[in-house]
């Protein structure tokens, strides 16, 4: 096309393209071509339509130009229509945004900021939306057909683009219109911290890091000794980086972690990833990482160095993370680049330049900011000039050095503080200061500006290193009581004008105080002098953290719990400093105090690893004391919280039965105690895991017996299921679905209510899906699929995203059996959904399986087989409990006699079997091997084989749905084979004994049949 027909003036670029498009490709494969021809012909058509004009395409994105607004408008939704209409073998979902200013041509076409603006707002879309600049909205606001809307999404900041942006959405009648919030630079998710004062200077070093980092570096370490402003330019390159990482931008302080082990726990936290049953929390965050484009910032890695393993191994498993590093020594990892900080640039003493110039060195304006800070009529004169200078060049452009000297401007003197710093100061090296000196010149400086403090000031600045991770107001009057006279706030406020203390606040608003690590250090190492008072600050927080976390406790079960967990969360270190203060102490009331709220935070955040702690330090002080009854319920307790945890962390382990072997002996003699029901739910669903339903029936059997005893209707609820469950799996389904109804009908009459709920997943739900399937077993289509529907119901009331996805799966189930794939298919994308927006991978192994059984069933066996490898993929890589394989593999094999592979079908069919041995789900299985055997003529016997001990396994399980299935296919045989004999008239038997559900498949079949032969 020639540049003249482009028309020139206010045009309306259009930008759009396929959202996913190299997903797709990689998912058709040749398939994506028509794809694309389908695609570019419904866009080429409404632009025709609509007076439109091609400006380029390139693969799936097109660049359009309109003459007026509103006909692009109507172009684009338009095409959005046509796309949705369109029968695309997966949805195609295209992104757009319109633009309207100035065509301007240059020799290769459009030129200017307005085509630009127009890609960026498209770049910012979803895939499905219409975005248009406020230009464009202004202009078709009023004349808009009936079925568009306009929705204003407020101002977004675009990349490159110097202003924000006004966006609106076009919502266009009957179209999905509820996306994410455009992609953004303010939508770049981060957690950095707002910093108070202006950066200074650095350049030169913030282009080469941000240089490193956009390429190829994935480790970049920043090293230089304390105060050389590592946090600080590390946060810096980190803010001007935001939009290259579309995930974000993470900081994570590590300066409070004692443990090198707890690096990771760190970065999960900071990201949200919770340590959960199915897997370690390194995998988990592996696992959130893998496809994320994320900088994460690791602030003092100095004291965790041996946790430079763990970093290398996210960024092996993680392509797109990048990490960027503070740390006084180097990690010594592979890839590491390092990237030494050196100080802030400083004069020339001897050559001096004038004030004007003087306040171009970064170490002058440092020093000028911090003193108009403190002082706001301080000022650069040419009298104290010479002064300021020499002062930051004895201090080596250290900037914490220069913070600590310039906050002395209110009462000394430039001159003053060059006079004070006597003859102990360094001298003038600094141009050739390597670190060892630069450390020695910090520690001179943080040194001199002690030695200004009064005593009492002292005694606080040095009190105050013994918490760990800051401290709120009260905690420091209460640790650290004023010497006589003296007023705790004025000297906090002295600490804090002098730079010793930095004040800052939690997102509460509480004021909080704390102190770089260097000045921490040094705090101390003087404390360290005087042993005693040392002993007592100790003793002192120890206390207060006890009681503080006894009353954040005493919230921690009503509404007040969110509240109580994030107060605990921000002393979390505290706790811990006091926790093993008491530990060592062994001193059991104080532990008391702190066992319960560390517990429930622990338990709210997911950190099993640092309950299995919590609980085994306790137990081994207990362990020293005089036996109580208290004392023992105490054990209980805390030996089932142990095995919970070790379950989540390690598996399905011996271990985690001790544990619960030893919290039962406890109870030798008081059966009836309340406090042995989670003992005995906790061991009943390890059991259930472990397909273990002999054991898991015993449990249920004594849940009952104490439910009895203590009158409770949810005991009675979750030991009718217990008991359902496993009888119904091992052998008795009519057994199993009477508990069932009883559970239901106790949960109808009385309801149930559970303290922990959030816990675990929800019983009753778990009583109507289990109840559904072994309805269908017994013959009960109709009734299981109310079942299934108000497990569903129920499911989404509730809005527990795992009882949810379990919900949702289960009941998928159910239409895989029913024959419904559509149905199947929802539901899998529903456990799908789930497990995406809640990060449960076990869902999202279990729901991509689900989606491989739809697809197969509808005929699409090839893309099911794929989805169900990549399924059990992600499954294998987790921590799975045994009990779902066989149901897996058989689902498995049901995709290869879909897609006629009978080999790979029947061994995957007989490892099923020979896991499971027996039980209700063995008939199915031995119908499935049936049919994959057919798929061979010459194994017609053997598959008549198959089916005839299904229908024998099925009648002595009273499973008249497997007899049946089993039947229809027997007596298709013989028919086949002339014959006319006892198997058609058992079909005739068993159809005969149904009651409901005769407009399902298999019941049609069999009348079918029946009615054929009668
Ligand atoms: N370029 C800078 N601009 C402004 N302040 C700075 C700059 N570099 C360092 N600082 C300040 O100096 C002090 C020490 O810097 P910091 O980054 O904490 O050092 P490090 O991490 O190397 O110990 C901090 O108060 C910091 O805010
Ligand atoms: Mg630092």
């Amino acid at each position: 096309m020639s540049i003249r027909a482009l028309p020139t003036g206010t045009v309306t670029f259009l930008f759009s393209d396929i959202e996913g498009s190299t997903r797709l490709l990689q998912d058709l494969g040749r398939g994506y071509v028509e794809l694309l021809h389908a695609h570019h012909r419904i866009v080429r058509e409404a632009i025709e339509e609509h007076d439109g004009t091609e400006v380029s395409t390139e693969g799936d994105s097109f660049f359009v130009v309109f003459p007026n607004a509103l006909s692009g408008v109507r172009a684009a939704s338009r095409i959005q229509r046509s796309l949705a209409d369109h029968p695309f073998p997966r949805p195609v979902r295209v992104r757009m945004g319109l633009h309207t200013g100035e065509g301007r041509l240059g020799p290769d076409g459009y030129v200017g900021l307005d085509v630009h603006r127009a890609a960026r707002i498209a770049a910012a879309g979803h895939g499905g939306q219409i975005l248009v600049s406020d230009a464009t909205r202004a202009l078709v606001a009023a004349d808009l057909p009936l079925d568009l809307a306009l929705r204003d999404l407020g101002p977004h900041r675009l990349k490159d683009l110097p202003h924000p942006e006004r966006l609106s959405q076009i919502v266009v009648h009957g179209l999905p219109s509820e996306f994410p919030p455009p992609k953004s630079l303010d939508a770049r998710p981060n957690n950095l911290p707002l910093q108070l004062t202006r950066f200074i200077g650095r350049k030169d070093q913030i282009s080469e890091i941000k240089r490193q980092l956009l390429n190829g570096a994935r480790l970049l370490t920043l090293t230089g000794p304390g105060g050389t402003g590592k946090t600080r330019l590390a946060l810096q390159v980190a803010a001007e980086t935001l939009s290259a990482f579309e995930d974000g931008v993470w900081f994570v302080d590590l300066a409070p972690l004692m443990d090198a082990g707890l690096v990771v726990s760190a970065i999960a936290e900071i990201l949200g990833v919770i340590e959960n049953a199915e897997e370690p929390l390194q995998d988990a965050l592996e696992q959130t990482l893998r496809e994320r484009a994320i900088l994460l910032v690791l602030d003092n890695f100095e004291q965790v160095i041996e946790a430079g393993v763990a970093v290398e191994r996210l960024l092996r498993a993680a392509p797109r993370l990048k990490v960027l590093v503070t740390s006084r020594a180097v990690l010594h990892r592979y890839g590491e680049h390092e990237f030494p900080v050196p100080p802030l640039d400083l004069p020339d003493l001897r050559n001096l330049p004038d004030p004007a110039s003087l306040t171009h060195y970064e170490a002058i304006g440092l020093f000028l900011e911090r003193a108009v800070a403190v002082k706001p009529n301080f000022a650069l004169t040419p009298d104290n000039a010479p002064s300021i200078a020499e002062i930051a060049v004895r201090l080596d452009g250290l900037p914490l050095a220069i913070e600590l000297a310039a906050s002395r401007v209110k009462v000394l003197s430039p001159q003053g503080i060059i006079d004070r710093m006597g003859k102990g100061a360094p001298t003038l090296t600094s141009r050739i200061a390597g670190a060892p000196e630069r450390q020695r010149t910090l520690r001179g400086a943080i040194q001199w500006s002690y030695d200004l403090l009064h005593e009492d000031e002292r005694l606080l600045f040095e009190q105050i290193s013994v918490f760990q991770g800051g401290a709120s107001l009260d905690a420091i009057e209460s640790v650290c009581p004023p010497v006589s006279g003296a007023d705790t706030l004025d000297e906090l406020a002295s600490l804090v004008d002098n730079s010793l203390l930095r004040q800052f606040e939690t997102e509460d608003g509480e004021p909080r105080f704390g102190m770089l690590e260097t000045i921490k250090e040094y705090a101390r190492e003087r404390l360290d002098h005087r042993p005693e008072l040392l002993a007592t600050t100790r003793r002192a927080h120890a206390d207060f953290f006890a009681d503080f976390a006894m009353r954040q406790s005493e919230q921690l079960t009503g509404y007040g719990r969110e509240p109580a967990v994030a107060a605990m969360a921000t002393d979390v270190e505290n706790l811990r400093v006091a926790w093993r203060h008491w530990v060592n102490e062994s001193d059991l009331d104080q532990l008391n105090k702190l066992v319960d709220g560390l517990g429930l935070l622990y338990d709210a955040k997911g950190w099993y690893h640092a309950t299995i702690e919590l609980t085994t330090d306790l137990l081994s002080v207990l362990a020293s004391t005089p036996s109580t009854p208290e004392r023992a319920m105490q054990e209980v307790m805390l030996r089932t919280s142990l095995a919970r945890a070790l379950m989540a962390v390690n598996g399905y382990t011996q271990e985690v039965e001790d544990a619960y072997a030893q919290a039962l002996e406890l109870f030798e003699g008081q059966r009836e105690l309340p406090q042995l029901f989670p003992v005995l739910r906790g061991l009943a669903s390890f059991y259930n895991y472990r397909a273990e339903f002999e054991k898991a029936a015993h449990v249920g059997e004594q849940i009952l017996r104490l439910a009895d005893a203590q009158d409770d209707p949810g005991m009675r609820v979750d030991g009718h299921l217990l008991l359902g469950a496993s009888k119904a799996m091992r052998n008795d389904l009519q057994a199993g679905s009477d508990h069932l109804d009883s559970a239901i009908a106790c949960f109808e009459s009385q309801g149930y209510r559970s303290g922990r709920f959030r816990l675990g997943n929800n019983p009753v739900v778990a009583c109507f899906t289990t109840s559904a399937l072994v309805s269908w077993l017994l013959g009960y289509p109709d009734r299981a699929l109310e079942r299934a529907r108000r497990a569903v119901g129920l499911a989404n009331e509730l809005g527990h995203p795992f009882t949810l996805a379990y919900g949702l799966f289960h009941t998928g189930f159910l239409h895989l059996w029913r024959r419904e794939p559509d149905l199947v298919m929802e539901r899998a994308t529903g456990v799908l959904e789930v497990a995406d927006r809640h990060d449960l991978p076990i869902w999202k192994a279990l729901g991509t399986c689900l989606q491989g059984a739809a697809d197969a069933a509808s005929g699409r066996a090839e893309e099911g087989l794929a989805l169900i490898h990549h399924g059990l993929d992600l499954y294998q890589g987790l921590k799975t409990p045994p009990v779902f394989w066989p149901l897996l593999l058989s689902v498995q094999a049901g995709a290869y006699a879909r897609a006629g592979q009978a080999a790979e079908g029947l061994g995957l069919i007989q490892e099923a079997i020979e896991i499971i041995g027996s039980g209700a789900m063995v008939p199915e299985f031995h119908v499935l091997r049936g049919e994959l055997l057919l798929l061979h003529p010459d194994n017609v016997t053997d598959a008549e084989l198959a089916f005839e001990q299904a229908f024998d396994l099925a009648r002595t399980l009273d499973a008249k749905m497997s007899q049946l299935r089993a039947a229809v296919r027997i007596a298709r045989l013989r028919r086949a084979e002339g014959e006319m004999d006892s198997a058609e008239r058992g079909l005739r038997r068993v159809y005969e004994s149904f009651t409901e559900g005769f407009t399902t498949l298999d019941l049609l079949e069999a009348r079918e049949l029946v009615n054929g032969t009668s």
